[in-house]
């Protein structure tokens, strides 16, 4: 029977991926470093069968197909890759592929990371592909760039490879969860809205025009990827922090200066934004970082954690607050979703 469940959990970017050097193949223009979360997963089941006469996807109990843009452009664009790549497997097949977030979607909080990483993992099993850890983070990759990185448990860097191929384009983990257990993102959601513009939209028009766009490429990122390797080898908080959030705040500039402008955050994102900085300034040690979406994730250790949601939680923009520690990478589950 061709049908595999695969778990595997959302990622937040510490040094950020924005742009692609090649879109067919999903190929960033930098390397970036993430931290895979515990429990903010995307549950995913898939069977390939005859008896499918064309691929159905339902995501969150929505029903999408030919027409849709998540079919087009995201899992239909996918399943081609799988398609031309194992054509002895599955080039006559379709599929039925049901997929559930608990958490939520298209709103920077990283669920196409999660759904493509469990997406490829539970292809990879249901069709007998045999690819190892390595080759199912450059599967993965093509669903969604930062899916690649949620692949693996912990603390993962995603190397940007030279090859035009592809083929030295993928994610390797740096450090197990076990490295760094106290370590913690309280996530303040601002609003669980779709946004408007996609990190895919918005990485691609920033390469196209941000005036900033080099400097982010050639300057800041091979400068931040050194520091947070190191700062994560030595769990050198502070060193970790600063670092973090001046690359999310410099990532958010490019997009800024974007034409047409690229603005992910809202009323609430702001506030926490100066919050932090308040807070740390009387002591309490915490970061922010921000992804395409107006989520505000405040990096800090479990000693402080409780606190600072307390604090979020005294803000009248905040609609949910999450607290996540460094997670598991993507696993075959027995339980299927049909
Ligand atoms: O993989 P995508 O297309 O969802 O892009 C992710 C982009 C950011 O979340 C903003 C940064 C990152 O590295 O995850």
């Amino acid at each position: 029977m061709a049908k595999a469940s695969a778990i595997a959990n959302a990622n937040i970017a510490l040094v950020k991926y924005w742009g692609k050097r090649n879109k067919e193949l999903m190929l960033p223009q930098t390397g970036s470093i993430s931290m895979t979360t515990e429990g903010l997963n995307a549950h995913t089941t898939v069977e390939f069968d005859p008896k499918y006469r064309e691929d159905i996807l339902i995501l969150n109990g929505k029903e999408y197909g030919k027409g849709d843009e998540e079919y087009d452009d995201y899992v239909g664009l996918f399943l081609k890759v799988v398609r031309e790549k194992y054509p002895e497997k599955a080039k006559d097949l379709k599929v039925k592929i049901v997929s559930n977030n608990n958490f939520p979607t298209a709103a920077g909080l990283a669920s196409s990371a999660a759904g493509f990483a469990a997406l490829a993992a539970a292809v990879n099993e249901a069709l007998k592909l045999g690819l190892r850890e390595k080759e199912l983070s450059m599967l993965a990759r093509r669903g969604s760039g930062s899916a690649t990185r949620s692949i693996h448990a912990g603390f993962v860097e995603w190397h940007r490879g030279e090859n035009e191929d592809g083929s030295d384009c993928y994610a390797e983990q740096l450090f197990p969860p076990e490295h760094w257990p106290e370590f913690r993102l309280v996530i303040a959601v601002t609003t669980k809205k779709d946004k408007k513009v996609k990190s895919r939209a918005g990485m691609s028009q920033s390469v196209a025009n941000s005036p900033y766009y080099k400097a982010w490429r050639d300057d800041v990122i091979p400068k931040h990827i050194e520091t947070i390797r190191k700062a994560l080898g030595e769990k050198d908080f502070k060193a970790l922090g600063e670092a973090a959030e001046t690359n999310a705040l410099m990532m958010h500039a490019v997009a800024i200066a974007t034409t047409p402008p690229v603005i992910y955050w809202n009323a609430g994102t702001m506030d926490i934004v100066h919050a932090v900085m308040d807070w740390r300034d009387q002591g309490l040690e915490c970061y922010f970082t921000i992804d395409g979406g107006p989520q505000v994730k405040v990096l800090c250790l479990e000693k402080d954690s409780k606190e600072i949601a307390k604090r979020i939680r005294g803000f009248p923009n905040i609609e949910d607050i999450i607290i996540t520690r460094p997670g598991q990478g993507v696993k075959i589950t027995k339980e299927h979703l049909f």
